[in-house]
């Protein structure tokens, strides 16, 4: 049995976490956590009420995995007081830098344990970002628009980012457009990561969805990834809480342990 602690668990991603790992053969919830202390109901109609402090439900619980979606400027601090502890982490929440994601493996190395940290655990696009890769090596000019709900508080997406940075292994940095190129409307153009534009659309009634468009000689190519529910992301999750068992250091991506 893996014992999970959710943390995040009164949030969207949270609550259906929960959930999933209460379905879960294999898998036994030890607690949940949250910044308040709350009776949370399970899907078997009992209660389980969330720590407030994630140190002090790491220390009670002892779990094997603590799963955190929680929030980009506050799951650093999260790891920087867990890690210690030498639980494995599997993080959803977005918002890492190169420069966090760094800190986050010599910390996991340190004390000996392993972080898994996924900008998206939906197997749909983590595929959409390998066949984008791919795309690339033949349709180099290329524009990523995500769209999600307006409660997210970062922007662009991970996955955006993730993908971006995938396109560019394959085909380097590519200034596109026209040279002479004008904004006449401040960053209409969208972000610009190794020349390739990144546009985030934020309006209720989406999910979490994306498109990699690239631009040939007399067409156009379209991946999408077009989640209909958080379910979606909840294979990933449990894939990365059995195969992280095993690990050491950061492993940043689901795709590294499929
Ligand atoms: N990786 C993925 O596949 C994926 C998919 C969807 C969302 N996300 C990301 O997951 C994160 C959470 O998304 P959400 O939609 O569930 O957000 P949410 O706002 O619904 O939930 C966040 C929860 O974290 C709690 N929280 C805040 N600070 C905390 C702290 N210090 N300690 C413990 N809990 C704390 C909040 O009270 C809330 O319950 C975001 O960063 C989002 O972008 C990732």
């Amino acid at each position: 049995m893996i014992k999970v602690l959710v943390n995040g668990a009164l949030g969207r991603m949270g609550g259906e976490v929960v959930k999933q790992v209460c379905a879960e053969k294999e898998m036994e919830l030890v607690g949940v956590s949250d910044i308040f202390s709350k009776p949370l109901t399970l899907p078997d109609g009992s209660t389980m009420t969330t720590y407030s402090d994630t140190v002090a439900a790491v220390k009670a619980t002892k779990p094997d995995v603590m799963v955190d979606f929680t929030r980009p400027d506050v799951v650093m601090v999260t790891l920087r007081k867990v890690l210690p502890l030498g639980v494995r982490c599997v993080v959803g929440t977005t918002g890492f830098t190169p420069h966090s994601l760094e800190e986050v493996d010599q910390l996991a190395h340190k004390h000996d344990t392993a972080v898994l940290v996924a900008p998206n655990f939906s197997l749909g696009a983590v595929v959409m970002i390998k066949l984008a890769a791919e795309a690339a090596k033949y349709f180099p000019n290329v524009e990523i628009i995500e769209k999600h709900h307006d409660k997210k508080l970062d922007a662009p997406s991970g996955t955006a980012i993730l993908t971006a940075q995938k396109i560019a292994e394959v085909r380097g940095y590519l200034r596109q457009g026209h040279v002479n190129e004008i904004e006449t409307l401040r960053n209409v153009r969208g972000g610009d990561m190794q020349g390739m534009r990144i546009h985030s659309v934020r309006l209720p009634g989406y999910v979490a969805s994306q498109e990699v468009i690239f631009g040939g000689q007399g067409e156009t190519l379209r991946i999408c990834n077009d989640p209909v529910s958080r379910e979606c992301y909840m294979p990933g999750v449990v894939l990365g809480c059995k195969r992280i068992l095993d690990k050491k250091g950061l492993i940043y991506g689901l795709d590294k342990l499929l």
